[in-house]
Parts: structure tokens; sequence; C-alpha cells
């Protein structure tokens, strides 16, 4: 039994099609109100419970072989990218479970300060590493998925938004490889006790984005670009009125400030060791909008 936490999420429902494609048992985690028809449809236990609760974690791990945590924060890095990727790690011990898959961030380990989901991830790692446990920590780019709703809108629009600066590289991964690489690390001998940065096969900078949609649908983009720190005057305001989000966005903050893009030589090790090929963020969306 294969436990996936976040099954409802980009990443967490690709990954729960391709075990039941390849016939596995899968249990996934979702909360009361997640649209988990899908999954239930395609033959996945359904365990409904919140990962801020540890009885209901325990719940969950009970009897299973590998766990995959495909969960988000939610807002929340503390409550759940820390301690409930901690218990669901102490709960692996506890079951005996073969292997445990971490989705983690491309920089965790860069030491961002402001950054709660980058902190909690880097946390994670470390315990998962100190754990006994086989492991496999991924730690991707952007996923490709998250740019379909903009692709959307700039189709019927041709506007994008570009928070920040243009230039800043990037290697967008896309979602279903991801999903691929998820699913074979658990059992591709090169990926046990790896940790892994995964990002798509071309480095892009954020600005080459619009100019693919504008490829893609036959569109002359027309970018609005406003300054990074029109988002830390934003960010100030709403400190004032509610310190909790204006924590989180400084996870939002440190993505749109930095670069997140793998080496050709850690994109070659990816390619190596899962046996095949990435596909580039054009293709991703041409092949998502029929285009
Ligand atoms: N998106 C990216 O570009 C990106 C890049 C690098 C790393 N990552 C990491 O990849 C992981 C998955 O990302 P994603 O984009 O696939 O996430 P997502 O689409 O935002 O989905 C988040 C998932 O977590 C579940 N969840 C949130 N709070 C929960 C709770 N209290 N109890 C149970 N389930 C809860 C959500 O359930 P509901 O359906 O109920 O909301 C949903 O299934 C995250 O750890 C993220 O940090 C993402």
């Amino acid at each position: 039994m294969i436990l996936v936490t976040g099954a409802t999420g980009g990443i967490g429902r690709r990954v729960v099609r391709l075990l039941r494609q390849q016939e596995k048992l899968v249990r996934a985690f979702v909360r009361l109100n997640s649209h988990y028809g899908e999954l239930e449809h395609r033959g996945s236990e359904i365990f409904i419970g919140d990962l801020r609760q540890q009885e209901d974690i325990q719940k969950a791990c009970r009897g299973v072989q590998y766990i995959i945590s495909a969960h988000g924060s939610d807002g929340d890095a503390l409550s759940l990218d820390y301690r409930a990727n901690v218990e669901l790690i102490d709960q692996a011990k506890a079951n005996g479970v073969q292997h445990f898959v971490f989705i983690s961030v491309l920089g965790a380990d860069r030491g961002y300060e402001d950054a709660p989901v980058f902190k909690a991830k880097r946390a994670v790692e470390r315990y998962l590493e100190a754990s006994g446990l086989n492991y496999t920590i991924l730690r991707p780019a952007g996923l490709a998925s998250n740019l379909l709703p903009l692709a959307e809108r700039f189709r019927e629009t041709g506007l994008y938004l570009l928070i920040g600066d243009p230039k800043n590289r990037t290697s967008i991964v896309s979602t279903d490889d991801l999903a691929r690489i998820v699913v074979d690390s658990l059992t591709t001998e090169g990926a046990r006790n790896q940790t892994l940065p995964v990002g798509g096969p071309k480095i892009l900078s954020r600005g080459e984005i619009p100019k693919i949609f504008g490829r893609i649908f036959n569109k002359e983009p027309l970018v609005i670009n406003p300054p990074l720190f029109a988002v830390d005057g934003f960010r100030g305001a709403l400190g004032l009125i509610n310190p909790q989000t204006q924590q989180a966005l400084g996870t939002f903050r440190t993505l749109l400030a930095n670069e997140f893009f793998c080496t050709k030589d850690e994109v070659a090790n990816l390619e190596r060791i899962f046996n095949f090929q990435l596909e580039t963020l054009e293709t991703f969306v041409r092949r998502y909008l029929a285009v």
C-alpha cells in the first residue's frame, strides 16, 4: 500500500493516476472538502483526514509500505510543511516503510531566512536523511501546471503579469514528468537515498515565458512588469492587519526575487537515472491547451 498526501494537488493527483495505471494499491490522504471523486473512481482507497492532526496521520500510515509526501502548506508552513512531515517520517519508521519520497523545493538549502516554506523543507530533509529510512528527496523548480491558468488568460487577452526582474532564470518542470519521477523513485536503484534537483530541460529567463505563450497562441504579448518593491509595499501594509499572511508572503517574495533553475548536468543526471527525456514548457502547454 502506498500512502500519498496532497493527493488532490497538482503533483499528487498525477502521482495517483500513474500509480493506479500500474495497478498499485494507493491510499489517498484527502480532506473532506477536497475534490477527490476522480481518485476514488480510479480505485484508490480514500482516507479522509487533516494533516494538522497527528492522530489522522497515525491512522493513515497503518499498514503502508511506501509514503509519498506531496502536500502543500496552505500558508501554514509550521503545521504542514514541517510538523506533518516529521510525523509522517516517525510513522514511516514505526510501520517499517520501505521507501519515503519527499517533495521539497529547489533552493531549500540556500538558507533563505524570510521564507518559512524553504526553512521547513530543509529541516524536514535533514530529519529524513537522519531517519535511517530509504528515501528520495526531490527539489523541483516551478511546475508547468501552475502556468496553465496564466496561459489561458494570455490566450484570451494577450496579457502577462511578470513581477520582478524578467532576466531571472528558471527551469520550469513538466508536472507530468515530475509525477513520473516521484513514482519511479520508489523502485529506481539510482534514486535511493538521493537528493535531486528537478527542473525542465531548458533554462529560461522569466521574460521568455510570455514570448513562448506568444508563439503558441500567435499573439504579441503585452507584459505588465511591476517591480519587486510593489510586493514589498503590499506586504508591509498587510503586516499591519495580518502578520501571519505577511510571513507567508515571504516565501512568495523569495520565489520572485531569486533564480531557480537546474544546470544541464543536473538535468542530464535525472534523465540518466530515470531513463526518459524531460519535456519543455512549450510542449507541456501545447499538449494541455491543444495548440
Ligand atoms: N507548485 C510548485 O511550483 C512547486 C514547486 C516546488 C515544490 N513544490 C512542492 O510540491 C508539493 C505539492 O505542490 P502542488 O503544487 O502539487 O500543491 P497544491 O496543488 O497546492 O496541492 C496541495 C495539496 O495539499 C493538500 N493539503 C493542504 N493542506 C492540507 C491539510 N491540512 N490536510 C490534508 N491535505 C492538505 C491539498 O488538499 P486540498 O485539495 O484539500 O486543498 C492539496 O491536495 C508541495 O510540498 C510544494 O511545496 C511545488
